[in-house]
């Protein structure tokens, strides 16, 4: 076998890679000088783009190559199929910090809540395992060898690995994973475009303003990463979650009330009995709501403390309290258009679909709501339009909070009252 030595010369800030020296040798690797270079020699001809990233990264500096990663049981251009794809443990080796804190984090039940959902098993798997959907934001958190199997068994082969959803491979960039648009793919669209709020609030036009260098360099612009992984941590987690709803339920009794609708229809409360479901016992595992007043508090507090870097705690306090109340005046409105809907279920005029655990809206079936027309507005109502309320509140943007938001809501509710008031009236005159 050959072996090829190899020098990286840098120029400026393109690495050119020069194959010098050929000598024969059995091992492969053995020698640290030459570790990993016929991987690279064959590959600058099979993947060169993907060559030249890893030899811009870090890794490539630090001696880091292709089969620390990789494994050396592939070497030829027909085995590939034996390469080892690295999970988040491959990572650990050499950053068990991050992985520490990531597996802590939020981030690590992105995997688990999006099959702990009734619909992810009625899309196509494309979709999911195949990373195309729903699986391709939610391919964060560390896998079991079990959901790996399965994952396989299906003939997906990739999506192995969280850490490099921030820093891509291979130039697995820190600067990168710095940007807020390192977030972007995932956080934006339908029901949390934070990317859109952020990036067109006082903040986000801030940081591009400042990038365009029309801010000194020392201005203020809060970054996604400033106020969500300060410190650089890698453990993520916010007060009110993704959902909007916490526990223990509020002292404001109407408030309390409208929370608990919205759980109901959430699957979490039998719509009955008012007792918690199975389905409660996988929200709580997933962290999906902080389950006491202390949970909730601690993050609250941080993110107060980050906002104090900048503004007076007074000011802060407000601002996110006012967010807290706009969630009340959301939930109002969420409980009514629940009830109506409810309703029509209670009255038979809606007939439960058979996957349904009860003749109660379903709003964890999301698009896949089988009951009517109705159901889709309802759903769009929290999922689309009580997000933004209460998301653009908490990202400071009035656009998103009124138009995108409230309004929006307000145009839902009215919608449906007006078709169930239809729904009913047929009815009868059937
Ligand atoms: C003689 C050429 C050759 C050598 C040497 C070689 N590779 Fe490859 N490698 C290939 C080819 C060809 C493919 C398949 C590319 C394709 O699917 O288009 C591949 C694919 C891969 C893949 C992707 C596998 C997948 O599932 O998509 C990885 C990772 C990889 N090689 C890593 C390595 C590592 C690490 C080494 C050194 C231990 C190495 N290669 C050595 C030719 C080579
Ligand atoms: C720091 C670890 C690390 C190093 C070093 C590394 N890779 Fe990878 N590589 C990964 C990860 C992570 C994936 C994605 C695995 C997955 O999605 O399941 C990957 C995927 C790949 C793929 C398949 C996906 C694609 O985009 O085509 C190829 C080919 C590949 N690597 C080649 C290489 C080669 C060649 C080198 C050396 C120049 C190298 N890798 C070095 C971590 C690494
Ligand atoms: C064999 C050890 C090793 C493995 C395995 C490894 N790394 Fe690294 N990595 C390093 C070293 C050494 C550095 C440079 C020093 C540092 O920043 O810790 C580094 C740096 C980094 C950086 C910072 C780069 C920068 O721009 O400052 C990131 C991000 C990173 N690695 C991510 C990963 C990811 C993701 C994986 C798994 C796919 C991985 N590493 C696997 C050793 C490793
Ligand atoms: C590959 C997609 C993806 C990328 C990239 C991504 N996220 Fe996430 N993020 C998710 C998913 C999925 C969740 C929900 C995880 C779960 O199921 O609990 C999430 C959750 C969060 C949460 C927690 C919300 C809560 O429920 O408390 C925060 C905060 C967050 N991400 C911030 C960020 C920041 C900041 C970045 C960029 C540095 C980022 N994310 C990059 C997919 C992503
Ligand atoms: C564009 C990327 C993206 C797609 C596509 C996507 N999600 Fe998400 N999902 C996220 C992000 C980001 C979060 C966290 C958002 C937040 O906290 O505001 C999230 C949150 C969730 C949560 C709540 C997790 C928690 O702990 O609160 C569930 C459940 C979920 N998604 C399931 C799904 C399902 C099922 C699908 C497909 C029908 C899907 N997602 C499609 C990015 C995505
Ligand atoms: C949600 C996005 C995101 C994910 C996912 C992510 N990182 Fe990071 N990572 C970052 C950010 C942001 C930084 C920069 C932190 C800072 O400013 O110090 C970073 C920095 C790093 C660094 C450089 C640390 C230093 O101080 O030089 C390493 C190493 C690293 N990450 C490893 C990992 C590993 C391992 C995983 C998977 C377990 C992972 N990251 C997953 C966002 C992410
Ligand atoms: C100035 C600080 C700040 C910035 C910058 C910021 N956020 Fe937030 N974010 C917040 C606050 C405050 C909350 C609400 C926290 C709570 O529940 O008390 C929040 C909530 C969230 C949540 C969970 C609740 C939800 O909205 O569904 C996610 C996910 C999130 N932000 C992602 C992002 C992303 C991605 C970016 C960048 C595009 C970003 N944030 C920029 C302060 C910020
Ligand atoms: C890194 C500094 C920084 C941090 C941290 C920061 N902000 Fe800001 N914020 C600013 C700057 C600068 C402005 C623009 C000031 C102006 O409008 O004159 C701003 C504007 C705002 C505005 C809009 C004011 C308006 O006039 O429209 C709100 C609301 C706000 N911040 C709330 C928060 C909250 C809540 C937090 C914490 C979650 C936070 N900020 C964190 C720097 C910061």
């Amino acid at each position: 076998m050959r072996r090829v030595a190899l020098f990286a010369f840098s120029g400026g800030r393109k690495w050119v890679v020069l194959a010098l020296l050929m000598v024969a040798t059995p091992a492969f690797g053995s020698d640290p000088s030459t570790k990993g270079s016929e991987c690279i020699t064959c590959h600058l001809r099979v993947t060169p783009g993907l060559v030249a990233d890893w030899q811009a990264s870090m890794h490539s500096k630090e001696g880091i190559v292709c089969s620390d990663c990789h494994g050396d049981k592939h070497r030829n251009m027909n085995d590939a199929n034996l390469v080892r794809l690295p999970d988040e443990h491959v990572c650990a080796e050499c950053h068990q910090e991050q992985f520490d804190q990531f597996a802590k984090g939020k981030h690590n039940h992105g995997w688990n809540s999006m099959n702990a959902m009734p619909v992810t098993h009625m899309e196509p798997d494309e979709l999911m395992e195949g990373g195309k959907g729903c699986g391709g934001c939610h391919n964060m958190g560390i896998k079991s060898e079990a959901q790996k199997k399965d994952q396989r068994a299906k003939g997906y082969r990739y999506q192995n690995n969280s850490c490099d959803e921030c820093h891509t491979r291979h130039c697995f960039s820190k600067k990168e994973a710095q940007d807020p648009r390192a977030c972007q793919q995932c956080h934006m669209g339908y029901d949390h475009p934070q990317w859109e709020m952020w990036s067109s609030s006082k903040h986000g036009t801030r940081f591009f303003v400042k990038q365009a260098g029309k801010l000194p360099k020392k201005a203020a612009a809060p970054t996604c990463q400033l106020c969500h992984l300060p410190g650089g941590t890698h453990e993520n987690r916010t007060a009110w979650g993704f959902l909007g709803v916490r526990l223990p339920l509020p002292e404001d009794k109407e408030w309390a009330g409208n929370r608990v609708t919205i759980l109901k229809a959430l699957g979490v409360l039998n719509p009955e009995t008012g007792k918690p479901t199975k389905r409660l016992e996988a929200v709580k595992a997933l962290d999906m709501v902080r389950l006491t007043e202390e949970a909730w508090k601690t993050e609250r507090e941080k993110m107060i403390k980050t906002c104090t870097a900048c503004h007076s705690e007074q000011y802060a306090r407000l601002q996110l309290e006012m967010a807290d109340r706009m969630m009340k005046n959301a939930d109002r409105l969420m409980a009514e258009g629940i009830g109506i809907v409810a309703g029509l279920y209670k009255d038979g005029i809606i007939k439960k679909p058979d996957h349904y655990p009860f003749a109660y809206p379903d709003l964890l079936y999301f698009k896949q709501t089988g009951g009517s027309y109705i159901d889709q507005v309802l759903f769009r109502m929290y999922m689309k339009y009580r997000m933004r309320t209460y998301q653009g509140v908490f990202h400071a943007n009035p656009d998103y909070a009124y138009w995108y938001g409230w309004a929006a809501m307000t145009k839902s509710l009215g919608e449906i009252k007006e078709l169930a008031h239809t729904m009913r009236a047929t009815h009868k005159a059937k």
